[in-house]
């Protein structure tokens, strides 16, 4: 499972101060509502209506948000080192948790642009931001804005959809995909929830990005159709702490959850670096770990042996959704 990551300190620190006083009775009753909202896939204009939904929203989906977007922008990092990003869109920002990861990954970033339609989710993005260690997050535009008929503008070198494009009709789908990677000077990220459905609108987004000239850099290490088949779909997930507030908002005990997604990342580097991915848990068997990758030919089961030391040090510590990579003292 991919490294977990919890929102900045900065960003907890600015939504306790929003939450000094809130009766949690309150919170509590709007997050089960929200969420049983978001289970029945309503949009978030059906289920956010005010400011104590969207502080509810804060406290119980935006962590999951945030590690997942995280965990994905980590990767581009990993997988494109020299990438330095000096601009950001963050498209369907709602409270602005991509733009967070992207400033905690990419401090160098300069200038920020958030869009979403909601009026409530732009209230308190716009005080978060504000509250922000980060000056380009502090003065960044925030925007009013369809995602339909996005904001013109100059190409910003990343441009970050996060659980954005789940709320947006099949037949507008393929419009507002067109008008991101328009904007997209060097990368686009979309990330999903981790369901067969939204892995499957990922995919057609995927064919249309690659029909445009993109190259799909992660998680895939080639451009041709996904080779897995239903019921399969590409997913991954990560792991986040839940804090004292999150457990009460969402009467759980359990200190963490664990948030599936799915997420493209197309760059317009015409032959990107791509290596073969875990696509997986990794199984730790008697005779070494158990690998399920997703490589250029195809699906591979792959087993590296206990034996086989130097390559099964590198990878038992290996995770679902990291490269595959044997270290370099396996090399030849
Ligand atoms: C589940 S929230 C995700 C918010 C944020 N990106 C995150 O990762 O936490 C979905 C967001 O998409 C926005 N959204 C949905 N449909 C939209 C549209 N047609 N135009 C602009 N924003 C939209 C919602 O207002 C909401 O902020």
């Amino acid at each position: 499972m991919a490294a977990s990551s919890s929102p900045p300190a900065a960003l907890a620190a600015a939504l306790d101060k929003l939450l000094d006083g809130q009766p949690r009775k309150e919170l509590q009753a709007r997050a089960q509502r929200m969420s049983e909202g978001f289970r029945a896939r309503k949009p978030s204009s059906e289920t956010i209506r005010d400011e104590t939904d969207a502080l509810a929203y804060a406290l119980t989906r935006l962590p999951a948000t945030y590690a997942a977007t995280a965990s994905v922008l980590r990767r581009l990092c990993e997988e494109v080192p020299e990438f330095s990003p000096a601009s950001l869109l963050d498209a369907g920002c709602g409270l602005a948790s991509a733009s967070f990861a992207a400033l905690e990954i990419w401090p160098d970033i300069a200038n920020v642009e958030l869009f979403d339609r909601s009026p409530q989710f732009l209230a308190l993005a716009g005080r978060l931001t504000q509250a922000s260690p980060h000056a380009a997050l502090e003065r960044a535009r925030v925007v009013a804005a369809d995602l339909r008929a996005p904001p013109r503008g100059g190409a910003a070198d990343l441009v970050v959809a996060s659980y954005a494009l789940t709320e947006i009709d099949d037949d507008a789908l393929p419009g507002v995909v067109d008008a991101l990677w328009t904007r997209a000077g060097r990368a686009l990220a979309l990330i999903e929830p981790g369901t067969p459905r939204d892995y499957a609108r990922l995919m057609t987004l995927r064919q249309r990005l690659i029909g445009a000239g993109a190259r799909i850099a992660l998680p895939c290490p080639h451009d041709r159709p996904c080779p897995l088949t239903a019921p399969d779909w590409c997913h991954f997930a990560t792991r986040l702490a839940r804090s004292r507030d999150h457990k009460l908002l969402k009467g759980a005990d359990a200190p963490f959850e664990d948030e599936k997604f799915s997420y493209i990342v197309a760059l317009r580097d015409p032959e990107p670096a791509r290596r073969a991915r875990i696509i997986a848990p990794p199984r730790l068997g008697k005779w070494g770990v158990e690998l399920r990758l997703c490589a250029s030919q195809g699906i591979e089961e792959t087993t590296i042996a206990k034996r086989d030391k130097p390559s099964f040090k590198n990878i038992r510590k290996s995770a679902w959704g990291d490269a595959f990579n044997l270290g370099p003292e396996s090399e030849p």
